[in-house]
């Protein structure tokens, strides 16, 4: 079973992956959320992965706040998809749980050179801040590092904060191109997976129909993240990004893609975060990413209505 690092910026996609993630259980062994800022500001993002933690009655998990701003540039956030709070369209509250003392990225370059090496996956779902700023300040991790499992870039499908960028990719491109040339393996979930992975509304309702609390407030959620992306999206329901993730770690079979090699656009103004990959191999230049383009829907749907219904 995988032992992970999720590193999020909730975020109504990933609060549902998070709730997907606890739901798992003993599958996966979750060491700690950190955080950083994307879809909201780091407090925001912070607050909300405690908040979700609590929704599943685990307080229990650590949450470390990570970066405030990208490497090089202003930060660019996504108020327009997830609201001012990063999680509009459901209640939130305080949460009591505590935030730990330690700096995300600290978190992650002491536990992995406490790890046996190659135990432990990085999983992030917003920008590559905090990754990449923990490779920066420790190269020494990078070998330890088991695998990266990431949400972020696009090739097929286009861009979805510009017409040739992923928006975590494009909120920190330095931070993407130091992960992808770390030499540890990567294996992405761009937006040519998640596309295909819609929440429709026959998926939404039998999360709606589950017994428990949980089930229906990722459903809610779902509903909340659908109101953007409905017009674009039609009948099969707006994208599921950050879950696959969750999905693959639980059952990589679900997906299928090709080792490729993936480089980052920092320069140009317009294609600023565009993920160039080199899908029939014409650049010589070494495969570093697992880029994965199809999903199981059905299957995946499957697996994390499973999870969720597992929650209180
Ligand atoms: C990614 O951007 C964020 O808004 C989502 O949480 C997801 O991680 C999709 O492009
Ligand atoms: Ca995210």
């Amino acid at each position: 079973r995988p032992t992970i690092i999720f590193d999020t910026d909730p975020g109504l996609d990933d609060a549902v992956a998070i709730l997907a993630l606890l739901g798992a259980g003993e599958q996966i062994d979750l060491l700690a959320l950190t955080t950083v800022a994307g879809n909201v500001g780091v407090d925001l993002t912070s607050r909300n992965a405690r908040i979700v933690c609590e929704w599943a009655q685990r307080p229990d998990i650590p949450v470390y706040a990570g970066c405030e701003r990208p490497l090089l540039r202003p930060l660019v956030t996504s108020e327009h998809v997830h609201g001012r709070s990063g999680l509009d369209g459901v209640p939130l509250h305080q949460p009591e749980m505590p935030l730990q003392d330690k700096h995300a990225v600290d978190f992650i370059v002491d536990t992995l050179r406490e790890a046996t090496p190659g135990t432990i996956t990085l999983c992030p779902v917003g920008p590559l801040t905090n990754i990449a700023l923990a490779l920066a300040k420790a190269p020494d991790i990078a070998p330890r590092i088991k695998e990266i499992v990431l949400m972020g870039g696009s090739y097929f499908a286009g861009g979805n904060i510009s017409p040739a960028a992923e928006f975590n990719i494009f909120v920190d491109p330095e931070a993407a191109a130091i992960v992808l040339r770390s030499g540890v393996p990567i294996v992405m979930l761009p937006l040519d997976v998640t596309h295909q992975v819609g929440a429709s509304s026959a998926r939404i309702a039998r999360l709606h129909a589950l017994a428990n609390r949980c089930g229906p407030l990722a459903a809610d959620i779902l509903i909340s993240h659908e109101r953007h992306d409905v017009q674009r999206f039609g009948a099969n329901g707006a994208p599921l990004h950050d879950p696959c993730v969750v999905a693959y770690l639980l059952q990589p079979d679900l997906f299928k893609g090709r080792r490729v090699n993936v480089e980052v656009e920092t320069a140009s103004p317009l294609t600023l975060g565009a993920t160039v990959v080199d899908w029939w191999g014409v650049s010589g230049r070494p495969a570093n990413v697992l880029y994965l383009t199809e999903a199981d829907a059905d299957g995946v749907y499957a697996l994390l209505t499973d999870c969720l219904a597992r929650l209180p």
